[in-house]
């Protein structure tokens, strides 16, 4: 069963990955055949992350009336046809609108497939869950960096590929229940009955499946509970939403996708020269994210959160600085110490900045605001993810790729003091353990101090 809901999470995971990855091998081919200056190219670009935002926006209410089922069936089709869109677009209008459809697919399935994860999965294998789901991202970027070397003259090649995923999807899904809690949500109380029997691999009159239900009715009762807005920004949750928010703003304004959507386009800016050379760097880039963040997940839980944070942010801002160096002194040779910076500036992200923003997201908020909270930060994270895509190719014919990236630089920096000053470490702490701190009033980065000390 589990192996099951890790499944949905890691289709999920490739079409979010697989997508963000497609456009770096087609840039090259798409200004080859259009004239796109830096906006243009941003725009079209950026209408992914726009399309998710939009996506993971409406995908909460929806989720709510038709179903985690449905909804993930509807993203599975949006995705082919978003697919099949880019591939046959005759100009880059048509091709953006294609990649905001595909935009709006990915911002649904990221967004139902962890709350699919958390409704099926038992509460001891979660946080190991959500890791895989920033691995299968991770996978999906390399999937798309790899075909984007194998096929890269033909970026409708390249766009038509993002079809088979969503096949995949689509097929899976097909086999799926929904979910036991929202089958009570839609009053369907004998198929939750089934499904949770099912699923334990239990006789339906067998005592624990209506335990099950009991509590599943209870725990849907009290998120019943008139949750506003205004909760998630009142004293007990402040704290949480800041954290979430936070992490996810640094998590993106740290330039991450300036790499992973452009990195042939920055291979290019550092000296490397032809296509191949930098489609080849693009897969190594890949590959090193890959490794790191299967490194991660075997440190989370050793290591803690807030350590892990700060070694991400500091090899992040000394990896960008070494780049900013590198390019902005022009020096002999300089494309080396650029690629060396690059590699490390992946690994400080994958060990630490990429899966701990998801994995906090799922623990901190309290339990009455935590549907809430975790849509707030994750149009966190496509909003940044969609500012620093629009913005790039622009910044880098103005300020050239040292001064954009001496900014992603300091905005590292800045992550450091961030998570000094707020963020909690929650390893090894239940979930009750971290809703009790918060209502006690105590500061958030004290958590584990004052549980220690206690
Ligand atoms: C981020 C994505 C990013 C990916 C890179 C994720 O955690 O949210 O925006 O592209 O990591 O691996």
């Amino acid at each position: 069963m589990i192996y099951f809901v890790a499944s949905i999470a890691a289709i999920a995971g490739l079409l979010f990955g697989y997508d963000e990855g497609i456009i770096a091998g087609a840039l090259e081919p798409l200004r080859a055949e259009f004239q796109i200056g830096p906006l243009a190219e941003g725009l079209m670009t950026a209408t992914v992350p726009l399309g998710a935002l939009l996506g993971a926006a409406g995908g909460g209410f929806l989720t709510r009336r038709w179903g985690r089922r449905r909804l993930l069936l509807g993203a599975a089709l949006l995705f082919v046809i978003g697919a099949l869109g880019c591939a046959l677009a005759p100009s880059v209008l048509l091709l953006s609108l294609g990649r905001l459809i595909l935009g709006i697919a990915i911002g649904v399935a990221a967004l139902v497939a962890p709350l699919y994860i958390s409704e099926m999965s038992p509460a001891s294998q979660r946080g190991k869950l959500v890791s895989i789901y920033q691995l299968a991202i991770t996978l999906g970027i390399f999937g798309a960096y790899l075909v984007g070397f194998a096929i890269g003259e033909s970026w409708r090649g390249l766009f038509a590929t993002a079809m088979v995923p969503g096949i995949m999807l689509f097929v899976g899904v097909l086999r799926l229940t929904d979910t036991p809690r929202w089958l009570v949500l839609a009053g369907r109380r004998t198929e939750a009955q089934e499904v949770i029997a099912h699923l334990g691999g239990m006789d339906e009159s067998d005592p624990r499946v209506a335990g099950e239900l009991g509590a599943i009715e209870q725990a849907a009762r009290a998120e019943h509970s008139d949750a506003t807005w205004r909760d998630l920004f009142g004293p007990l949750a402040r704290p949480a939403l800041i954290v979430g928010t936070g992490l996810f703003l640094l998590q993106q304004l740290s330039g991450i996708n300036a790499v992973i959507y452009f990195a042939p386009t920055v291979f290019g800016e550092a000296g490397f020269d032809g296509t191949r050379a930098q489609l080849l760097a693009t897969v190594g880039i890949g590959a090193v994210n890959v490794l790191m963040t299967l490194v991660a997940m075997a440190l989370i839980d050793r290591i803690g959160r807030r350590k892990l944070l700060f070694i991400g942010f500091a090899g992040a801002a000394l990896s960008l600085g070494l780049i900013a160096f590198a390019t902005g002194t022009g020096m002999e040779n300089g494309q080396w110490l650029t690629l060396t910076g690059l590699v490390l500036y992946i690994a400080s992200f994958a060990i630490a900045l990429g899966p701990l923003p998801w994995v906090m997201m799922s623990e901190i908020f309290p339990l009455s605001v935590r549907g809430l909270g975790m849509g707030a930060a994750s149009l966190a994270n496509w909003g940044f993810n969609f500012l620093v895509v629009l913005t790039f190719p622009i910044l880098l014919s103005s300020l050239g790729l040292a001064g954009v990236f001496s900014i992603y630089a300091l905005v590292c920096v800045a992550g450091l003091a961030f998570t000094a000053r707020y963020v909690p470490e929650t390893s090894g702490l239940t979930l009750e353990e971290i809703e009790a701190h918060l209502a006690a009033g105590k500061p958030f980065h004290t958590l584990a101090l004052s549980l220690k000390v206690a």
